[in-house]
């Protein structure tokens, strides 16, 4: 079994880089089956979530090789088959996102459909709705949804809550069809903006992502292309929360300050000092936590994906916050780990309030999710004594690294294998 063993690393000083981001290439990988010629995508970042999703693209009948450590050459002459099967949906929620591209090329997809998860039921009704709009018949059978249409056409679509994966899937499905799709209450996010440039790259005719409305004009045929990945909003964001909790002064590399603005506000407000540079950006601790409020939101509202971690920060505040979480129903679990580190945490329903403490102390804790993960292991570089934190693999699916990355800047962790 694997372990992430952290102890106490006050003042974290140094430059850490960021990956590029994971949100961005699950899509973008999902949206090279859209195109029969050669996908070179860079800036990769190294991640079990990207490994899952190539393997999905292989059995589906792309080529894919590795041209350096982060670039990738994809290549799906003809699509194999346009069943994505149980084994590697269940790994990976994101891989449903192949639905949409898949319908785009062959007008038929059968795809195992994802279950809920920690964080909550995560429906897929709104992509479902999206294909229908566009003139598919779907069915549920089976645990499978079938999904086919003879020809896609163009249509007005509204979605009810600007989802994310909704919106991305919605868009690579629209692409290929006849007219002009009318996405309303899209997400706004950076990585559907990344998605519809890779998109617009190999010859597709997207315009307003990054906005509430987005307009996909069907093309015929897409040609072959060369992207890199935006920088990882997320694992910037958990970097930055790093300084603030250890009393350090980092500068986060290959960052896109735009991205990150919900988070440099609330890290202000906390206290915090924040430089912000044209890729990079610093953040400078003076030695105590004001508590602050968070609600999450869609882009650009504070980010669900970094609830966690101000979650961490905030049990070592100087006095009470309180967490709404808006986006998922079920996404406190790391409350419960960071209790057992000390922190004075209620939960009920989709808020959290947190009575700051002025200490932490290690403690064996479980990874419960991705940024949950990440979240005890803030708390560990902070609280006193060693924090063994078991079910790593979550962390992996996320970050690129991040023991090297920590241990190149001060923090006493390692990976453990028993
Ligand atoms: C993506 C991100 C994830 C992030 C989330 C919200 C990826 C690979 N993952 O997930 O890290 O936490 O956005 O920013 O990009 N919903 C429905 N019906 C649907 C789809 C979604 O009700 O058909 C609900 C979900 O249950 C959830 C909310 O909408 O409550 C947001 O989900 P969504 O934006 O779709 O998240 P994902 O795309 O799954």
């Amino acid at each position: 079994m694997e372990k992430i063993i952290v102890n106490k690393s006050l003042g974290l000083k140094g430059n850490i880089k960021v990956d590029g981001s994971k949100n961005s290439i699950l899509p973008i990988l999902a949206a090279t089956l859209l195109c029969e010629e050669e996908c070179i995508i860079h800036d990769i970042p190294k991640l079990k979530d990207v490994e899952v999703m190539c393997e999905l693209l292989e059995v589906i009948g792309a080529q894919v090789t590795k041209l350096s450590e982060d670039s990738l050459k994809i290549t799906t002459k003809e699509i194999k088959t346009s069943e994505a099967p149980y084994e590697l949906i269940s790994k990976m929620r994101a891989s449903f996102l192949v639905m949409g591209p898949l319908l785009a090329r062959c007008g038929n997809a059968k795809v195992y459909m994802p279950g809920g998860c920690a964080i909550g039921t995560r429906p897929i009704d709104l992509h479902l709705k999206g294909f229908k709009a566009l003139g598919a018949e779907v069915i549920s059978e089976n645990g499978y949804v079938h999904s086919k249409a003879e020809k896609l056409h163009g249509s007005d679509i509204y979605l009810d809550f600007p989802s994310v994966g909704a919106t991305e899937n919605v868009i690579m499905a629209a692409t290929l069809s006849q007219g002009e799709t009318i996405l309303e209450n899209a997400a706004e996010e950076p990585e559907i903006v990344d998605l519809a440039n890779f998109i617009n790259s190999m010859g597709g005719n997207i315009i307003g992502a990054g906005t509430k409305t987005i307009r996909i004009k069907g093309v015929k045929k897409f040609h072959k292309t060369e992207h890199t990945v935006i920088p990882d909003r997320i694992e910037a964001g958990t970097y930055m929360v790093a300084a603030a909790i250890t009393n350090g002064d980092l500068v986060i590399e290959n960052v896109v300050s735009s991205h990150v603005q919900p988070v440099i506000a609330k890290l202000r407000e906390s206290g915090a000092t924040i430089e912000e540079y044209e890729d990079k950006i610093r953040v400078k601790s003076n030695g105590f936590i004001k508590p602050v409020d968070i609600k999450t939101l869609p882009y650009p509202g504070f980010p669900t994906d970094m609830q966690a971690q101000f979650m961490a920060l905030m049990s070592l505040a100087e006095g009470t916050s309180i967490i709404n979480e808006t986006i998922f129903e079920n996404r406190f679990m790391h409350a419960n780990e960071l209790s057992r580190m000390g922190a004075n945490v209620k939960t009920e329903g989709n808020t959290a309030v947190l009575k700051g403490k002025s200490q932490l102390s290690g403690a064996k804790v479980k990874a419960t999710d991705l940024r949950g993960g990440a979240a005890l292991i803030l708390a560990g570089l902070a609280a006193d004594g060693e924090t063994e934190i078991t079910e790593v693999y979550h962390i992996k699916r996320g970050y690129a690294n991040i023991i090297e990355k920590l241990q190149n800047v001060g923090a006493n962790i390692k990976f453990v294998e028993e």
